[in-house]
């Protein structure tokens, strides 16, 4: 116990001063804008001074003959290449979208997805590297990626304010919880999270139906909440899943197995262990075998291995993986 202690407590307070050190950190450098900045103004202005201030969406983009950046499209109308500003480039998109998948798909639901999923419509001749615009290290808050939202669709296309920001679609809404969700896991780089979950979780855990069985299945796993999955990460024992007890078998001859009992039937037990392999022992040989709610299979210092960023990375993946929506 005091040994769990004095090693989660270190990086808790770590993991702590961390978060306050980025909301200071984040002050500090905007300096006196931040007051600005920190009511940022959901419209097209506000979303302007954004996109060509902390958003650095000019680092990759122009608009018309406005900026030099040439690795993303242009959001203006600009020559041939480009003959709709972004606004109305939208409503063509969207059109386009909706007549194909049989579904309504609005503008700002076309516009929203390009900066919460980028991946998910790369335009042609361009690479798949738009920015994660809301994880490090540009962060945008919610609010920040509307107000571009309203500036990008001003330009050109109608400006529907609603659904931007007070009523938006379903689509538009699920963004949104996406990037909300990002957001409050201290901002972490979900796509960075998933690596790191890859190289210390999958071998236990399943995840889109992919990983091993040790553990419980992960898809959904944001709906029990971020402090519930901190918790799981940094003291698995404190709250064992159902239906994941260790068990402790002592046989006859004094060899222990460690691990969950995965079969119990006719005249034998499987005892999983944490590596994966399947111990069968028959009862007879068992002289005691009783639950231990003091550990679980699951390692308590995989957060050693990980550094802070890890662990802000990776509860943000976590936290993405929402529950299905009921078919
Ligand atoms: C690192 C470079 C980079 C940064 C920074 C960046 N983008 Fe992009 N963006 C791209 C590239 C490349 C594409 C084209 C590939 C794609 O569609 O994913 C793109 C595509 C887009 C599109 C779709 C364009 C279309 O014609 O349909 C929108 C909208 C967009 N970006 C908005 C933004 C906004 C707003 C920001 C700032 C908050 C931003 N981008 C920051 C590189 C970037
Ligand atoms: C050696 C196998 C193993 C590894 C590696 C492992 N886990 Fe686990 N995990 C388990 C087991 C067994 C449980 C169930 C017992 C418990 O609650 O601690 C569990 C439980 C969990 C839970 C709670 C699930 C629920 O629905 O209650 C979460 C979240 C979790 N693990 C995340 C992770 C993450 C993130 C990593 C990588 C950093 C990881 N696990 C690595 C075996 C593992």
């Amino acid at each position: 116990m005091n040994v769990t202690i004095t090693r989660v407590l270190p990086f808790l307070l770590i993991v702590l001063g961390i978060y306050l050190w980025i909301g200071y950190s984040i002050t500090e450098l905007t300096g006196g804008e931040r007051k600005t900045s920190a009511a940022v103004d959901v419209s097209p202005e506000g979303g302007e001074a954004i996109y060509w201030g902390r958003g650095r969406c000019f680092t990759c983009h122009s608009v018309g003959g406005q900026g030099s950046a040439v690795r993303g499209p242009n959001h203006g109308q600009f020559g041939e290449k480009f003959p709709l500003p972004m606004g109305a480039r939208a409503v063509e998109r969207a059109k386009e979208r909706s007549e194909k998948e049989g579904t309504e798909f609005t503008a700002v639901d076309y516009m929203v997805e390009s900066l919460a999923s980028p991946g998910a419509y790369v335009v042609n001749g361009y690479k798949n590297e738009m920015a994660v615009v809301y994880a490090p290290p540009i962060s945008l808050s919610l609010k920040e990626i509307k107000a571009v939202v309203a500036y990008l669709m001003s330009l050109g296309g109608e400006l529907d304010m609603a659904a931007i920001d007070t009523a938006p679609s379903e689509q538009t809404q699920a963004f949104y919880s996406k990037i909300a969700a990002a957001a409050e896991a201290g901002g972490g780089d979900p796509s960075a999270g998933a690596i790191v979950y890859e190289d210390n979780c999958s071998e236990c855990h399943m995840l889109s139906e992919e990983g091993g069985e040790v553990g419980p299945v992960l898809d959904g796993i944001s709906a029990k909440g971020l402090k519930f999955i901190a918790e799981a990460i940094l003291q698995p024992a404190k709250s064992l899943t159902k239906g994941f007890e260790t068990y402790i078998a002592i046989n006859k001859d004094g060899r222990q197995t460690i691990g969950l009992k995965t079969r119990d039937e006719g005249g034998e037990i499987d005892i999983t262990k944490a590596t994966g392999d399947v111990v069968t022992l028959a009862k007879g040989d068992i002289k005691e075998i009783k639950m231990d709610d003091t550990k679980s299979v699951m390692p308590d210092d995989l957060s050693e291995a990980m550094t802070v960023k890890d662990y802000q990375d990776i509860l943000s993946f976590l936290m993405l993986q929402k529950p299905k929506a009921a078919e």
